[in-house]
């Protein structure tokens, strides 16, 4: 890797847990994690109980090679000598069958009683579990134990009157909390008065939108390529959206000076998708423009959380808080569905934003601000991204091993941060549809063209690898691979 953050070249990556380039078991790993999440005391017993009955059921089929119990334990999160045990139980039993030095086998002497349901439905391929899709976490991290707490206590303790309508801004706690969270891990200047509790990036983006149009606002900036959300949110406001280029330091201040708007929404940390971190002198060049044109910077901090290789690229705001309204969410660091985020405002938009949040919806449910106040209190937030950062440093580094051992030569980009990279592969994959359209059947992947402007026919995709366990990965590029062969 280069401190740039692109690599390039040829290392072999780990072997293959299967030779024949799939890996049957992988639909049957969905099975596992339950019991992976079990209490302790249950995890052994539950672990057994599972693989058994994924055998019984015909979910793990007779001959189907299982992967090493170091390679399993990896994905499931739980200590080897747990899957071990599980392997030598059921090898005991007849379920399993230990071949010497070749691995572990589904045996062929048992036999499902009667079919279920899932036995007679097709199968999907492999391959089909390895979507390489962005913008979605591992579900199956979410801290449901800590959560489940929170909840308990958060209950028991709200008085009666704070189940009330909130301050449209949200409830004190959590924007005590969350200023305190925000300036310490990402740099922000944080002053609770300026929070504003929100549904999500989705719904800042809207509220400020709301207030720019009553201002006569009627054209907004947004980075080219870029998130096709922001596009589709100004729209529904009547307001369109104009595409601006990016160059290698972020968005290009020449077409932005020339297109004559006076806000922009920008994803300066870790922009999506090309992932590129805006450089210092861009980041300065930004806030010199929004000063000259008394505009303003949208900054969405949507997976800021993430930093691999550094610490975590300030967030814009902190240099300049009067021109940048900033705005992030838990949808990356927990879990998209719980719709809970944040909006920081220049005090010139503050008034008019909450305004706007009560006249949306009354306020942000008072039980899930409490929830997310108490967890963040606690450092039980800090602890779990602590946990997801491990766990997606280790498939990011997977997943440019497997490209560079399946597709040598692939430039990989934008891996310094976030849950995604971008693989540019040589020339002689091309050309880029005919790929995607043979790739489509096999592996669900995007191109970065999907989201904007790209100049050439390289095949550039934009991979998101932190859904994925580690042998995921590497049975997703393998089928891709399997494309080229084909
Ligand atoms: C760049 C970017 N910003 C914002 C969002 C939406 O975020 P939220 O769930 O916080 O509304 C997404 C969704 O994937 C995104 O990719």
């Amino acid at each position: 890797m280069t401190p740039s953050g692109t690599t390039s070249g040829t290392a072999p990556g780990r072997a293959p847990s299967a030779p024949d380039g799939s890996a049957p078991w992988a639909a049957a790993w969905e099975l596992l994690l339950p019991a992976a999440r079990a209490p302790a005391r249950a995890r052994g017993r539950t672990l057994r109980e599972a693989l058994r009955e994924a055998v019984r059921s015909g979910r793990l089929a007779a001959g189907t090679r299982l992967p090493s119990s170091r390679e399993l334990a990896a994905d499931l999160g739980v200590s080897r000598g747990l899957v071990t045990e599980a392997y030598e139980q059921l090898t005991a039993e007849g379920y399993l069958r230990a071949d010497r030095g070749a691995g572990t086998w589904v045996s062929g002497a048992v036999r499902a009683a009667h079919p279920r349901a899932h036995d007679l439905a097709p199968r999907p391929s492999p391959a089909a579990h390895a979507g390489f899709l962005p913008g979605a976490p591992d579900l199956s991290l979410f801290p449901r134990a800590a959560w489940a707490a929170a909840h308990r206590a958060v209950l028991a303790e709200l008085p009666h009157h704070s189940l009330g309508y909130p301050d449209p801004r949200g409830l004190p706690r959590l924007r005590v909390a969350l200023a305190g969270l925000l300036a310490r891990r990402r740099g922000v200047v944080a002053d609770p008065e300026r929070i504003v509790v929100v549904s999500g990036v989705a719904q800042a983006i809207t509220l400020l939108g709301g207030v720019l149009h009553a201002r006569g606002v009627r054209a907004v900036g947004v980075e080219d390529p870029g998130s096709p959300e922001h596009g589709g949110l100004y729209a529904s406001l009547g307001i369109s959206a104009v595409p601006l280029p990016l160059d290698e330091d972020g968005l290009a201040v020449g077409p932005l000076d020339a297109s004559r708007v006076r806000a922009v929404v920008t994803t300066p940390a870790h922009q999506f998708p090309s992932g590129i971190a805006y450089s210092a002198r861009r980041r300065a060049e930004l806030l010199h423009w929004a000063r000259s044109v008394d505009g303003l910077v949208i900054e969405d901090d949507y997976d800021g959380d993430f930093r691999y290789d550094r610490a975590p690229v300030g967030a814009l705001q902190g240099l300049d808080p009067e021109r940048v309204a900033y705005t992030g969410s838990v949808s990356k660091s927990l879990a998209p569905g719980l719709r809970l985020g944040w909006l920081l405002v220049p005090e010139a938009f503050a008034e008019e934003v909450a305004e706007r949040k009560r006249t949306m919806d009354l306020g942000h449910p008072v039980l899930d601000q409490a929830l997310l106040a108490r967890f963040v209190e606690r450092g039980d937030y800090d602890r779990h991204l602590r946990r997801c950062q491990r766990a997606y440093r280790e498939r990011r580094d997977t997943l440019v091993a497997a490209l560079a051992e399946h597709f040598p030569g692939t430039e990989v980009s934008g891996i310094a941060a976030g849950l995604h990279v971008i693989a540019r592969l040589p020339d002689r994959y091309g050309p880029r549809d005919r790929f995607l359209e043979q790739a489509a059947d096999r592996v669900a992947v995007r191109p970065l063209g999907a989201y904007g402007t790209v100049a050439d026919e390289a095949v550039r995709l934009v991979l998101g690898y932190a859904h994925l366990s580690p042998s995921r990965i590497r049975e997703g590029v393998r089928a891709l691979a399997a494309v080229t062969r084909a």
